[in-house]
């Protein structure tokens, strides 16, 4: 970037200095921003520092609790007493990543002329930084903007004729099914689905599922990764090793996998892999990860061009073209930049170390009954479950009334998948996955 960005700052209105009690720079944020960028990257020096200071202070978590994660929960910007434990369809972002959107929207906000010419030129950096994040190359990844996106380029751009397969699952999320649905209509291709067990028995168990299906016509296993109906982590390294011995290609839907799982690309193997990382991560809504293989790239054809499509040898020719909103891939960043602080591997474990938590109540409830795997292999930071005679819509009514708790209802009863489903993100305590245990408990105990 330029340094007219940094000049730009002169005539700003003078912020106030050092860290503002919460309410007073949620309300200096909302007034128009008048914090000036020199302020909000004080602002986030400051955070990155205490994450530091916290880190020489706690080298392991070994409990779920403590002050680790107490000070890391005040880095978000909840409403008073919001506890949020749906991580679909967005998360929140951190202090530090709403801090970086305001600035370099104020940029826009001040000089357009720099938002058109200089700003475009710190993508690769963010590029860079969630390719090591995933171990990558930067060669592998397209910024789009949410997996919808993702999966649809990796539909859209296979070049399949009439008859070819594709395998998918019983539990595909809309974004993830519609896309083939779209292709079997304009192509003829045709979809097998392969059910998983409720919860799934065993990475074999999955593996076998898929081999069987493959027929000499099958190009291609598209497949929820963070399965949405059951919080399943499907595992791709294997099903990956087993579809590429058959010469069959493998996707990998995981929607909520970028933040809540230290993911990494070599090692699972697929083809390619289409993540949301405002779900878990903590970037704002609108930006997405596609990873393409280098070696899947030559049988991909990107869909929305501008000029360079048929130039550039590797993944950036699948961005969307056209203008952006280059804010957010700073954002993106800044989320990526929060994560490394706290540690990616410390992420999960403690994501999971609620998950099972929350699992082991659960478990104590008379009548509940868990879809999630209990394999931490096989599972993360969502977890659905009923209770036999209550109404799941009710349970997500009464936590939410009783202790402003978020949950969500998900899957249908026709299939037999209707659940409650939690996130446990790295926010929550386990005085909260309490509160929610005890509301189950209470409306069972009823039976409403
Ligand atoms: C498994 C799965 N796939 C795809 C999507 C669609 O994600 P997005 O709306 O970010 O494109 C979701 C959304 O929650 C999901 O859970």
């Amino acid at each position: 970037m330029n340094n007219t960005c940094h000049h730009s700052e002169d005539h700003e209105e003078d912020a106030p200095s050092g860290a503002l009690p919460r309410r007073d720079f949620v309300r200096y944020l909302l007034a128009g921003s008048a914090l000036s960028v020199a302020a909000i990257d004080k602002l986030n020096a400051g955070i990155y520092q205490s994450i530091t200071s916290l880190n020489q202070k706690y080298v392991e978590d070994i409990s779920p609790d403590g002050a680790y994660w107490d000070e890391v929960r005040k880095m978000f910007l909840f409403e008073d007493k919001l506890i949020m434990m749906n991580n679909g369809t967005v998360g929140p972002m951190p202090k530090p990543v709403f801090n970086t959107l305001m600035k370099y929207f104020k940029y826009q906000v001040r000089n357009p002329y720099d938002v058109y010419n200089f700003l475009p030129g710190g993508k690769e950096a963010v590029r860079d930084k969630l390719a090591r994040f995933i171990n990558a190359s930067p060669d592998e990844v397209s910024l789009t903007s949410n997996t919808t996106e993702g999966l649809n380029l990796v539909a859209n751009g296979l070049d399949l004729k009439e008859g070819d397969e594709v395998l998918v699952s019983n539990l595909e999320h809309p974004g993830a099914i519609n896309p083939w649905k779209l292709k079997a209509k304009r192509c003829g291709v045709k979809i097998t689905e392969v059910p998983f067990s409720l919860p799934a028995k065993g990475v074999d168990d999955i593996v076998k599922g898929f081999a069987a299906a493959i027929t000499p016509k099958t190009k291609i296993i598209s497949v929820g990764h963070t399965v949405f109906i059951t919080g399943q982590i499907t595992p791709l390294k294997e099903l990956s090793k087993m579809a590429h011995e058959k010469g069959v290609l493998v996707m990998g839907d995981s929607a909520h996998g970028l933040g809540m799982l230290s993911l990494d690309m070599k090692a699972m193997g697929m083809d390619f892999f289409a993540s949301s990382p405002y779900k878990w991560l903590g970037a704002p809504t609108g930006i997405g990860l596609l990873y393409v293989k280098k070696e899947a790239q030559e049988k991909l054809w990107p869909t929305i061009v501008s000029s360079g499509w048929d130039t550039t040898p590797n993944a950036r020719k699948y961005d969307p073209q056209g203008q952006r909103a280059d804010a957010m891939v700073y954002a993106l960043g800044e989320a990526l930049d929060f994560m490394n602080h706290i540690g990616k591997e410390r992420v999960e474990r403690r994501i999971k170390a609620l998950a099972a938590y929350l699992k082991q109540g659960l478990s104590k409830i008379p009548g509940v009954k868990i879809n999630t795997p209990s394999d931490p292999y096989l599972s993360g930071g969502l977890t659905a479950f009923s209770a036999e005679g209550v109404d799941c819509q009710k349970i997500v009514d009464y936590v939410q009334e009783k202790y402003n708790l978020v949950v969500r209802t998900i899957g249908s009863r026709d299939a037999g998948t209707l659940a409650i489903r939690v996130s446990t993100p790295i926010y929550i305590s386990t005085k909260e996955i309490d509160m929610l245990l005890e509301g189950v408990a209470q409306l069972v105990r009823h039976k409403v």
